[in-house]
């Protein structure tokens, strides 16, 4: 190498070489060692130093956890944690502390300001996915952050995140709302039932029966798991194995799943079944909401009647009789009975309806909008479409009344005129209306 970067750089033709060149040649090989003598001193010298810097040198531990992170999130950090451990600190000493998956959601959003006021540890968990105008979750966000509870953006299939959470805050209960809702939506994006009502379920699941100390779970199936039964009022005890929708499979998906868990790691699981919940902050993809919203911008809005030419009706639940029934699981849940993945014992698993137990006509629910409107809508009737969607509900609530305390108190119209006053509100202060699509 030396050598080489010492040769002339034209080459030397045999013969043409003159006599005294050989004390040239001397001379050359001369200046050659001594320029070889000072390499070696070089490298010599670079490579004590070198073992000097391996010697002193110690790599950085490994980090103690790999956490599989779902890209674009944006959760971790001290100052996060901070965020975490405040929000989730109870002010009452008899409160919970609970995780609230969906909280941005309409009912999450309610459940959440619920826990808070009476004193219990609240931490939010949301991906503000795009299924409806985002930003009416971030307004929700904001309700939510005035009230000291904090929104973690992040979703549930995301094991690393919840591991963490878990690992920040040790929740005694989870109150699980996040899902992919809607039944129409079905037929354009199956996947995101798949991920959010399935894989997310599991992978939330996974996080508790891991969790020391194990939280108990109160999560939200629905009324639609009845599908297409003709009994009436819907009972708890009745069969539900007849979907209407890959929405109504994926909840019922998630009843037998909750129940493996709790028969194999003691997870202590309620499962509420929800009836068409409304009311202030609703969900825009819901009837009384696009309706109201139609009516106001005098579009035509149409009214579904079954097939045979009967009515359609909900048993539409106001929003806080809702939250009472939430709260009430919450505090009726006895503790999970495994700790680090193991069953110590049985543990409690519960389903109830939570409904208003008098279904109403959307034709009715037509006519009151317009009343508090003072607006008469344009309607067009026509035969409901086979989309998912099933000609009644109508809830037995007789078990959450006896185990919850659970007792339904607002009537539609009531209910309706708190929607459509808050509607107004948000809508028409000039903020909002900016921000949150139409
Ligand atoms: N509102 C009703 O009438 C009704 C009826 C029956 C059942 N339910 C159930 O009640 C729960 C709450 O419903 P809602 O009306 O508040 O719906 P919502 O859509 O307003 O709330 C659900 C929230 O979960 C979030 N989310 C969805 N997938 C997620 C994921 N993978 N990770 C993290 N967050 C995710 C969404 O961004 C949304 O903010 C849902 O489980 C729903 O299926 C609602």
């Amino acid at each position: 190498m030396v050598q080489q970067l010492n040769e002339p750089t034209s080459p030397s033709t045999p013969g043409k070489l003159k006599p005294d060149k050989s004390h040239h040649i001397h001379h050359r090989f001369r200046i050659h060692s001594s320029h070889s003598r000072l390499t070696l001193f070089s490298s010599l010298f670079l490579a004590f130093i070198l073992l000097l810097f391996f010697l002193t040198f110690t790599p950085p531990p490994p980090p103690t956890t790999a956490p599989r992170r779902v890209l674009g999130d944006s959760w971790g950090g001290s100052q996060w944690e901070r965020l975490v451990s405040k929000s989730a600190r109870r002010s009452s000493a008899s409160g919970h502390t609970v995780l609230v998956t969906g909280a941005a959601g309409f009912v999450g959003t309610h459940v959440s300001l619920a826990l808070k006021r009476r004193g219990d540890g609240v931490l939010g968990l949301d991906n503000f996915n795009r299924y409806y105008d985002p930003n009416l979750k971030r307004a929700r966000q904001k309700l939510l952050e005035r009230a000291g509870v904090f929104v973690v953006d992040g979703d549930i299939n995301d094991a690393a995140l919840l591991k963490k959470l878990f690992d920040v805050v040790p929740f005694t209960h989870v109150m699980h709302l996040a899902a992919q809702a809607g039944v129409r939506y079905a037929m354009q994006n199956p996947g995101s039932y798949v991920h959010s009502n399935v894989a997310g379920f599991v992978n939330l699941l996974e996080a508790c029966k891991s969790a020391n100390p194990q939280p108990a779970i109160v999560w939200a199936s629905s009324s639609s798991v009845y599908g297409l039964n003709s009994k009436v009022p819907f009972s708890e005890k009745d069969r539900t194995d007849q979907p209407a929708s890959l929405y109504a499979a994926t909840k019922k998906a998630g009843e037998e799943i909750a129940h493996s868990y709790n028969h194999i790691y003691g997870l202590s699981i309620t499962a509420l079944r929800f009836f068409t919940v409304y009311g202030p902050w609703g969900r825009p993809d819901m009837a009384y909401f696009f309706f109201t919203k139609d009516i106001l911008k005098g579009k035509t809005i149409t009214v579904f009647e079954s097939p045979d030419g009967g009515t359609v009706s909900r048993d539409f639940t106001y929003i806080d009789d809702i939250v009472k029934g939430c709260l009430g699981a919450l505090d009726t849940a006895k503790k999970s009975t495994g700790s680090g993945g193991k069953k110590k014992g049985s543990a409690q698993f519960r389903v109830f309806n939570l409904g208003n137990t008098s279904p109403v006509p959307v034709s009715d629910l037509v006519a009151i909008l317009e009343r508090l409107l003072k607006v008469t809508a344009k309607k067009k009737v026509l035969p409901m479409p086979r989309n998912g969607d099933v000609k009644f509900t109508h809830a037995n609530i007789s078990l959450a009344h006896k185990d919850l305390g659970y007792r339904p108190t607002i009537d539609l119209e009531t209910g309706l005129r708190k929607f459509v006053k808050w509607y107004l509100e948000f809508y028409s202060s000039g903020s909002n209306y900016k921000k949150v699509a139409w």
